[in-house]
C-alpha cells in the first residue's frame, strides 16, 4: 500500500478516534513531516480529517473516495489482493488478465468508472464515474462447475442483504440475478468461471457486481429500466460488506440454504411472466424456484415448464 492508503487504513480502523502523527510515522517508518504532508493532501482531496496538536488525526466522516486502505480496513484482511482503479475497461476483464498473469489468491478489483463494462448476454453495463460502484471478486472455491452456478444466486442474496442493511430500501431479486428497487434495476451481476475441462472442477470464479448508487441520468435505452439506489453510501464499506457476505456463502457451498432468502427476495414468484422459448412467446405464472435456481412456471395453456436461464419479463402491476 502507498503511504496515503496506509494512513487511510489507520484512520478508518480507528473508527473516529484520534491517531497520533507519531504513531503513524513509527508504524510506517517515515518522518512525522511526511505524515503531516500526506494528511494535508488527503484533506485537499476532500477527506474530512481533523488534526489537533498533541492528539493527532481523526477521520470525521466515511471516505467515499475509493481506496485500498479503506476497503482493507473494513475487510480487516491483510492477505487479499485489492486493486483500485480510477478508470478501467472492465473489472471482470482486468481480473481475468490478472488470473492469466498468475494471480492465485482471493482478490478484489474495484473501479470508480468502467469504459467497457460488460453485462450478461454480451450486453454492456453503463458505468459512469463517482455515481456507482463496479467491482469484481475473485475466489477459488472448491466446487464443481454445477455448484459454481449457485455463486451468482449467492451474490444476489449478499447484495440484497447488504443494501437492506445499509439503506432504507427494499431490494428484490428479479430472476435470474438482477437487483431491483421500486421495480427498476439498480444492480447487475456477471459471474465468469475458469474451470479445468478434464476434472470438471472450477479453478477460479470472477463475480462482477455493478451498482448504480446516485446515477440520475441514464442513456435512452435504459430509461424506464434502470435506476439508482438513491442514497449516498460509503462505497468502500459497501464493497467490503458485500465481499464478506458473498465469501461466507461461497465458503459454505455446497450448502445452499441461502436459497430460502433468495426466494424471499424474489420479485417474480407469484407473478405473471412472459418469456420466449424455441421462438414461441409464452405467458405464465411463476410458481417456485428450486435450490439450483431453476424457475418453475405454469403456462396459460396449463403446461408446466422449468426455466434454467434466459430472460423473462415480469408484470409488476
Ligand atoms: C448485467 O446486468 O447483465 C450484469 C452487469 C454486471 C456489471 C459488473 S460491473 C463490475 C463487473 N465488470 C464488468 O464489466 N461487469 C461487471
Amino acid at each position: 500500500m502507498t503511504l496515503r492508503d496506509k494512513i487511510i487504513y489507520m484512520l478508518v480502523s480507528k473508527k473516529g478516534e484520534f491517531v497520533s502523527g507519531q504513531e503513524i510515522a513509527r508504524s510506517e517508518g517515515v518522518s512525522r513531516s511526511a505524515v503531516a504532508k500526506c494528511v494535508n493532501s488527503l484533506k485537499d482531496d476532500g477527506i474530512d480529517i481533523t488534526s489537533v496538536n498533541n492528539l493527532g488525526h481523526r477521520l470525521n466522516k466515511n471516505v467515499n473516495m475509493l481506496s485500498e486502505g479503506a476497503i482493507r480496513a473494513y475487510l480487516n484482511d491483510n492477505e487479499i489482493d485489492i486493486r483500485v482503479f480510477q478508470t478501467i475497461d472492465s473489472t471482470n476483464t482486468e481480473a481475468k488478465r490478472a488470473l492469466t498473469g498468475g494471480l492465485v489468491g482471493n482478490a478484489l478489483f474495484v473501479a470508480d468508472e468502467q469504459t467497457a463494462g460488460r453485462g450478461r448476454r454480451g450486453r454492456s453495463f453503463y458505468s459512469p464515474k463517482t455515481h456507482g460502484i463496479y467491482f469484481s471478486c475473485v475466489f477459488h472455491p472448491e466446487v464443481s462447475l454445477a455448484d459454481s452456478t449457485a455463486i451468482t444466486s449467492a451474490c444476489a442474496v449478499a447484495v440484497c442483504d447488504s443494501l437492506k442493511n445499509a439503506t432504507k430500501k427494499d431490494p428484490k431479486i428479479k430472476w435470474v440475478n438482477d437487483i431491483f428497487i421500486d421495480n427498476l434495476k439498480v444492480c447487475g451481476i456477471l459471474t465468469e468461471a475458469i474451470s479445468d475441462f478434464e476434472s470438471g472442477r472450477v479453478e477460479s470464479v470472477i463475480v462482477g457486481i455493478g451498482i448504480n448508487l446516485t446515477t440520475e441520468e441514464f442513456p435512452d435505452e435504459l430509461k424506464g429500466i434502470a435506476s439508482s439506489v438513491g442514497e449516498e453510501l460509503d462505497r468502500c464499506a459497501l464493497v467490503a460488506d458485500i465481499y464478506l457476505r458473498l465469501k461466507a456463502l461461497c465458503d459454505a457451498l455446497p450448502d445452499k440454504s441461502f436459497m430460502d432468502k433468495y426466494r424471499d427476495y424474489s420479485l417474480v414468484l407469484g407473478k405473471t411472466v412472459n418469456f420466449t422459448r424455441n421462438g414461441t412467446d409464452h405467458q405464465a405464472k411463476a410458481v417456485s424456484i428450486n435450490d439450483n435456481g431453476e424457475l418453475t412456471v405454469i403456462c396459460d395453456s396449463g403446461e408446466e415448464m422449468i426455466l434454467n436461464s434466459g430472460e423473462i419479463s415480469v408484470k409488476l402491476a
